[in-house]
């Protein structure tokens, strides 16, 4: 490819696939509505709001594939989470639509299924159950993203992200965990396979004791390679046994369940 847009480049998660991806494209494009550094070899730096509807309209402009990371990640006010998750990805999709719908990879979330309990054993068809704002957000980028493919033909990766940190941090990562490795090469799938459609992905590695079932998703051909069990000992150590009233023990959405409608 010739060049690949990663927004929210100066997340947690953007700063991580901003090396990762590289091997991907020609040149990569990294943006953010915060600072991204300098441009190293082979990068592009554009700082933009993606509420901005017309910077967002030039920001995909020459863009083959997008690597959608920007926006709010935790739950907030309405108000925050608006700019950014709602109007941000309604930008994005217009853009996308503007100049020739480049492949989307969207971040989604675990939190758009929340309130489904542990025992319960996921497949994408079944109905969302977000467990706050910012998981509501999330099912409104999976809805345009389903949208924009019925209507325009619009490849969108969804991908429900569980947890993806350098490892599992408590006791529901052991099921949620996805390791920097097996997302970067979930990306490579789904910017490679001949024909992507629009399809819900589970992110989350090869855990023993995972939630959910991948089987749609096998056209990809993506095999993560990790597992959360191999740090189960030491989480379990500092994280564990939890009470059974605890959320994280409860829900797959963990203490998001139990976060107020914030209004500030
Ligand atoms: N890290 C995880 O485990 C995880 C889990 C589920 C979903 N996700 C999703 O993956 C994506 C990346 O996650 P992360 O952990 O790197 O989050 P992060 O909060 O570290 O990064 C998000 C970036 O988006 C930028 N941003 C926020 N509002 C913006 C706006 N209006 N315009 C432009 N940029 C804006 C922020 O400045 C930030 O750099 C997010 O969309 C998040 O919801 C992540």
């Amino acid at each position: 490819m010739q060049r690949i847009l990663i927004t929210g480049a100066a997340g947690g998660l953007g700063r991580v696939m901003r090396e990762k991806l590289k091997p991907l494209a020609e040149t990569i494009r990294l943006s953010d509505i915060s600072d991204m550094g300098e441009a190293g070899p082979n990068e592009e730096i554009v700082r933009c709001d993606l509420g901005d509807e017309a910077a967002v309209l030039d920001l995909v402009e020459g863009c083959d594939a997008i690597i959608h990371l920007g926006g709010v990640s935790v739950e907030q006010s309405f108000d925050k989470i608006l700019n950014g998750n709602i109007k941000g990805v309604y930008n994005l999709y217009e853009a996308a639509r503007a100049h020739g719908h480049p492949r989307i990879v969207f971040a989604s979330s675990n939190h758009t299924i929340g309130f489904y309990t542990q025992d319960q054993r996921l497949t994408p068809d079944m109905p969302m159950k977000p467990d706050g704002l910012y998981g509501v957000s999330k099912c409104f980028g999976e809805a345009m993203a389903s949208l924009y493919h019925s209507k325009f033909g619009q490849e969108t990766a969804i991908v429900r992200i569980g947890s993806c940190f350098p490892e599992p941090a408590n006791y529901r990562m052991l099921s949620t965990w996805m390791s920097f490795d097996d997302f970067t090469a979930l990306i490579g799938r789904c910017l490679s396979v001949p024909r992507l459609g629009c399809p819900i992905i589970w992110g989350a590695s090869d855990n023993d004791r995972g939630w959910w079932d991948n089987s749609a998703a096998g056209f990809l051909g993506w095999r993560p390679k990790d597992n959360a069990e191999v740090y189960a000992a030491s989480v379990l150590a500092k994280d564990g046994p939890l009470a059974a009233d605890d959320p994280n023990a409860i829900y797959q959405g963990g203490m998001f369940t139990r976060d107020p409608i914030h209004k500030t």
